[in-house]
């Protein structure tokens, strides 16, 4: 089937060469064009140019975009949407003037989410989860990575993966899977650290990877959950089982994290709300992308990742919700762009290129997602009448979205 899209008031990152990711001052750098058509063969991007040459084409269905912006849809790098039930009480008891870490330590947070997985079944987590995912599909989101954490034993790390992998099944977006056995100790192991991190890689890792349920590791390598050294022994683990690292560091203390990723070859290290001089420059010249995850900053009240310094020494950056039922119970990566602009001053075009290509990246898909490039898929966001795409991140907690189309389908 061929789609054409004529009349767009502009079309955004467009991309004649495959680039796998934008760094420094690069990242301001956003190209367009303006007065323009797209044409979709099936599910990929065949062609693009100014109006003015818009060549005869019969194409299956039209589509007019007077007035309208498109772009390609949000690469959504780091979530945790497969869940049971939620963590109200615990938003109550901070607004109350309890932390994080206190409600953690009273066996709530990760934990308290752990004990409503096990207790529920794989039907039903899998019905709460695909409301989320439907919900973020509508919220221009076009892939997506999905991590499992929230089991801490084989049975419901394992019931996790297998949720992710029958959304993957049934939906059009792209969805990549994360093991993050490593999200916490589970109370039965309290006192028996080592065993559970045996128990991760002698029993998860192999049955995850004999049945093909994850793409990469990850580890919250954080005071009081996994240190430095337990994170590279769960690295190399999973990475002996074919599974890239994207790891948690730095979101609350900066305790080498980052530089363990790096050793670890990690496609990504996220949070980094805490970074140290010395984190910025490890990162420097190596193929791992920083993630910010400035819903969950925003949630918590803790500090943004320091996106100005970060491009300034010439990193890459990208953005993503962190989509979690405790430190942010919200998938939109339109807010996500806005919070970026407001809280950590990236302008509108470095953030639209955090959230698409430099996305896509983190979850090792810029090959074919996160541009309008010819032979990419065509998932893309149409967006309502707006003056200018600065509208995206200025007007913040309007829906500007017109129309979603995945793999040159309208979502309906
Ligand atoms: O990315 N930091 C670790 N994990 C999640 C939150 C987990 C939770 O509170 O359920 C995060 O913020
Ligand atoms: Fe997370």
């Amino acid at each position: 089937m061929t789609t054409l899209i004529v009349n767009i008031k502009e079309l955004l990152q467009i991309r004649e060469t495959s680039i796998l990711k934008v760094s420094g001052a690069d990242m301001a750098v956003l190209p367009t064009l303006k007065n323009a058509y797209l044409l979709l063969q099936d599910d990929l991007i065949t062609d693009f140019g100014s109006m003015d040459n818009l060549p005869k084409i019969t194409a299956d269905n039209t589509i007019d975009a007077t007035g309208k912006i498109i772009l390609p849809s949000w690469c959504d790098s780091h979530t945790h949407i497969v869940y049971a039930g939620n963590r109200e009480q615990e938003f109550v008891d901070r607004i109350n003037g309890m932390t994080y870490e206190e409600i953690a330590n009273r066996g709530g947070g990760i934990l308290n989410s752990a004990k409503k997985l096990n207790e529920t079944s794989q039907e039903e987590i899998y019905e709460q989860s695909k409301a989320r995912l439907e919900e973020v599909m509508q919220l221009g989101t076009g892939a997506v990575e999905i991590k499992s954490g929230y089991g801490l034993t084989v049975e419901g790390e394992l019931k996790m993966l297998k949720v992710i992998q029958q959304l993957s099944q049934n939906y059009p977006i792209t969805i990549k899977a994360t093991f993050l056995g490593a999200h916490a100790f589970p109370i039965a192991y309290k006192d028996n650290k080592k065993g559970y991190i045996d128990c991760i890689i002698n029993e998860m890792l192999p049955e995850i990877a004999k049945n093909k349920l994850a793409d990469f590791i990850d580890v919250f390598c954080e005071t009081g959950y996994f240190t430095v050294e337990e994170t590279e022994q769960i690295m190399k683990a999973g990475i002996e089982f074919g599974l890239k690292p994207k790891i948690h560091v730095n979101q609350f203390n900066s305790i080498g994290g980052i530089q363990a990723g790096i050793k670890y070859n990690a496609l990504s290290v996220d949070h980094l709300e805490v970074m140290k001089p010395e984190d910025i420059q490890s990162l420097k010249n190596t193929e791992t992308m920083p993630v910010a995850l400035p819903s969950c900053s925003y949630f918590l009240s803790i500090p943004y990742t320091p996106a100005r310094e970060m491009i300034a020494e010439g990193l890459p950056l990208a953005l993503a919700t962190d989509y979690n039922p405790g430190s942010t119970p919200s998938g939109n990566m339109n807010f996500v762009v806005a919070t970026a602009c407001i809280k950590m001053k990236m302008t509108p075009e470095e953030a639209i290129n955090a959230a698409t290509i430099n996305g896509a990246y983190a979850i090792g898909i810029s090959n074919t997602h996160g541009s309008i490039t010819i032979g990419k898929k065509a998932n893309l966001i149409i967006t309502k009448p707006i003056p200018s795409y600065y509208q995206l991140p200025y007007a913040f907690g309007s829906n500007l979205i017109d129309t979603i189309i995945i793999n040159g389908t309208i979502l309906k």
